[in-house]
Order: structure tokens, then C-alpha cells, then sequence
């Protein structure tokens, strides 16, 4: 035990019984993690009774922040029913209605349990659709854990390759050889080499992946020009458009897919669609979705899941959308757009080499100058990392909680109050690490 606080203690517990004492790496934090003690509205308390502004919100995902009293209410309504059949309930299909009718390019959905889950079922239906095996994905974009997904997600100088074709490198050690030749791994926003490298995979090619703000490539958005190359390039060679919105879908009332000129044929969700609960989604056109579909004679992706769809998460996830309506995303947004506008202003002010991105109501501080525009680009060297620590410590022992890539997710229950909050204590964190830069 490093010191007599209650976290040490109960990390001395943890790391007898469970990997490094924690359950996922996102958490991770030296000597210890923040252990939650309750949450309501905007603000997290933790175990030692500290209480901090949460720009985290379990990774983007909780959208109305903690402890809503009208998802309350609809959790306990379920809750005093029962959590888990082994039957359908309605409370599938309506939720299944609700997002069917809320996004244009929805014409079936199935309800997993992850985001990572709902990736590799896209994956697994683009495959079944198309006769193909490839999987297309931006170098430095995170879609979960699968071999598949996250070939190259966090490539470095040492080993990414020329940018004409970079290299995939797995993520986990000794993944299969037979799993990294199936992926072709582009640059993102970079619309020839990305179209050039595709043209030489369009015969085995099932799906290009696309993440439009990703999170691990800096939540930098995606030009429109490349998405829309990409979109159109796949059609032209019936291959299908994924859209992972995993995080993306809370940046329009129609998702982030709204802002493009193309429709995806498959969308990945997750995050926000389970009100707070495990959820994940794959939805798209009824000829695509078709594959899964076990009233044919031959289903070609037959798919199941002791948890898929349980009713606790169906009735959270639609009473967290139907809050999320026009009016919310646009103060949501707005609210985002203001906190990008401060930070930037507080940049200025402290005259350090630090920038920001985001779209929608997520944002992420950078310790170089220049916004990047590439996971090459964005790439952190490990003084930036060491600034980036120490930019998020301080922050979080002057009441702000970030997500540990210097990353912020934003929910309804902020206001403006929480972001001026926020520019105050990021100028004073400038001014007192000015020195390190
Ligand atoms: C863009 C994106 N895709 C997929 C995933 C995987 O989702 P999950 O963590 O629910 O498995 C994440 C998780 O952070 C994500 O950000």
C-alpha cells in the first residue's frame, strides 16, 4: 500500500485478484485507478468523497450523465418485471421501431451487447453478404476488440510502413498471421492513397470501415471529400460502407452519417444506445440484414446471445434516445462547440504549443501547435504524453475528470457553467505547466 486512503487500500485488494487491478486498461492511472463511489448529473464522487466535473462519462457513453431520474424510473419499472428472458419482449420492439424510424438508412436492426460486438458482426454480415473475406480499415482507428478491427490501431514510427501501404501490425501478440492478411489498412483522410490502396484489394474487399471523428486518430472529423471518396468508391465495386458510430451516432439527431453525402449500407453502435447499460447495434438495409435473417431456408450468418437485447438495456437505451431529441443534440452540441471555442482562446492566452480538435459534443487537447490532421500526424511523442499526463492530473485534482487520452465527451447534463469551469481550471493548467513545454 502506497499511503492510507481508502482507493490504496482497495487497489491493494485489486491487484491480488484482478490484472493490474483493474478490469479495463482505459482506466488505468498510476499508483492507482479512481474508484467511483456514486455519480448525479455531471458530477462523479469518488470513494475518498472528492467530487469532480465528469468530461468522461464511461467513455462517451453515458449521454444524460448519472443518475437520471426519468431512466431511473423506466430501469425500475423493468427491473420489478425481471431482467432476462428467454423470449422476445416488446420492449425490443419498440426500441427496435423508435430507431428504425429516428435513422435514415436503418431497415432492420439486431441488438448486441458491445460496440466490439456489433463491429464483428458487421464484419461477419459484410462477408456473408458479399462472398468476400477483407475488411478495409483507416491505420490508428480503434473499432473494438477483435483481431480483425484492430490491426493497426496503434502503429508506431518503428513500424507503420510508407503511408502508400502501411503495415498491419496486430495489437495483441502472436495474433494469427491468417487474421492480419485479411485487413488492408489505409490513411485516413488521405483520399488517394486510401483510394489507391483500396483499388488494388477491390476483388477480395467484404467492407471499408469508417469512423468519421476517432477517437484514437485525435477526434479528428473526417474531411467530407474522403468520406465521400470512400463511399463512393464502394459502391462502385459493391463493397459495403460501414459506418461505426459507436461513439459517433450522439453527434446529430441522424448520427454523424447525416452530415455525408453517402448512406452507409451497415452501422455499428454502441456507447449512448443503452442509456447506460452493456449494448451494442448493427442496423442497415433489409437486403443486407438479411443475412441474418433465421426464417430462410439458409441463413447465412446466424447469429445469437444469452444478453442480446435483454429488456433492462432495451428500456434504458429508448428512454435515453427519446431525451436525446432535436433540441437536446443541438444544446449539446452547442455547448461542445463553446467548450472547443474557450479552450482554444485559453491556448492563446497561455501561448503554449497545444491545439484542439472534435465535432459533435466530443473534443481532444493535443500537445503540438498544430491541429493534427493524420494518425501520423497525431502520433505522441513521449514528452507530449508526459505534458498530456500532467495536463489531466491537474485537472483532475482541481475538479475535472477527462478521459485518460486528454479526450471529452460532453453530456445534456452540463450547462455553460460546467464549461466555463472547465477554461478556468485548462488556462490555470497551462499557465503551471508552461514551463514543461
Ligand atoms: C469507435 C469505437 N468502435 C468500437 C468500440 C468498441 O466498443 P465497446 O467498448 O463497447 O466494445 C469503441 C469503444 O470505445 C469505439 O470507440
Amino acid at each position: 500500500m502506497t499511503d492510507n486512503s481508502k482507493s490504496a487500500a482497495l487497489f491493494d485488494r485489486a491487484i491480488k485478484v484482478l490484472p493490474g487491478g483493474i478490469s479495463r486498461n482505459a482506466i488505468m492511472r498510476k499508483p492507482y485507478p479512481f474508484y467511483a463511489d456514486f455519480g448525479n448529473g455531471c458530477r462523479i464522487t469518488d470513494i475518498e468523497g472528492v467530487e469532480r466535473i465528469d468530461f468522461a462519462n464511461n467513455m462517451a457513453s453515458l449521454i444524460h450523465g448519472h443518475n437520471h431520474a426519468e431512466l431511473n424510473e423506466a430501469i425500475k419499472h423493468q427491473l420489478d418485471k425481471g431482467t432476462a428472458f428467454t423470449m422476445g419482449t416488446e420492449a425490443e420492439v419498440k426500441y427496435a421501431e423508435y430507431m428504425i424510424e429516428r435513422y435514415d438508412s436503418f431497415e432492420k436492426i439486431r441488438f448486441v451487447n458491445s460496440g466490439t460486438e456489433a463491429i464483428m458482426a458487421a464484419i461477419r454480415a459484410s462477408r456473408a453478404y458479399t462472398g468476400r473475406t477483407k475488411i478495409a480499415k483507416a491505420e490508428g482507428s480503434y473499432h473494438g476488440a477483435y483481431d480483425y478491427a484492430e490491426v493497426s490501431e496503434n502503429s508506431r514510427p518503428d513500424n507503420w510502413g510508407e503511408l502508400e501501404a502501411p503495415n498491419n501490425n496486430p495489437v495483441v501478440f502472436n495474433t494469427p498471421i491468417s487474421a492480419l492478411d485479411e485487413v488492408v489498412v489505409f490513411p485516413f483522410n488521405d483520399v488517394e492513397r486510401a483510394i489507391n490502396i483500396l483499388e488494388q484489394n477491390s476483388q477480395d474487399l467484404a467492407c471499408v470501415i469508417i469512423d468519421v471523428i476517432p477517437h484514437r486518430i485525435g477526434f479528428i472529423p473526417a474531411d467530407k471529400e474522403f468520406v465521400e471518396a470512400l463511399g463512393a468508391w464502394a459502391k462502385k465495386n459493391k463493397i459495403l460502407l460501414v459506418f461505426d458510430e459507436v461513439i459517433t451516432l450522439r453527434s446529430d439527431i441522424g448520427g454523424a452519417q447525416s452530415w455525408f453525402d453517402v448512406k452507409p449500407d451497415l452501422t455499428a453502435m454502441g456507447k449512448m444506445i443503452g442509456g447506460g447499460f452493456p449494448v451494442g447495434a448493427l442496423a442497415g438495409s433489409n437486403e443486407v440484414m438479411q443475412v441474418l435473417n433465421p426464417l430462410v431456408k439458409k441463413t447465412l450468418f446466424p447469429h445469437s446471445g444469452t444478453f442480446s437485447a435483454n429488456p433492462l438495456v432495451m428500456v434504458a437505451g429508448l428512454k435515453a434516445m427519446q431525451l436525446f431529441e432535436s433540441q437536446e443534440v443541438s444544446r449539446l452540441n452547442a455547448l461542445a462547440a463553446n467548450l472547443i471555442k474557450q479552450i482554444s482562446e485559453a491556448i492563446s492566452i497561455a501561448g503554449v504549443p497545444v491545439s484542439v480538435t472534435g465535432a459533435g459534443s466530443v473534443a481532444k487537447i493535443h500537445m503540438m501547435g498544430k491541429p493534427p490532421n493524420s494518425y501520423r500526424d497525431h502520433f505522441k511523442t513521449p514528452q507530449m504524453k508526459n505534458l498530456e499526463h500532467k495536463l489531466i492530473e491537474y485537472m483532475a485534482a482541481n475538479g475535472v475528470l477527462m478521459i485518460g487520452t486528454c479526450s471529452l465527451a460532453l453530456s445534456t447534463a452540463m450547462t455553460n457553467a460546467e464549461i466555463d469551469q472547465f477554461s478556468e481550471t485548462f488556462l490555470s493548467a497551462l499557465r503551471e505547466l508552461k514551463h514543461d513545454f
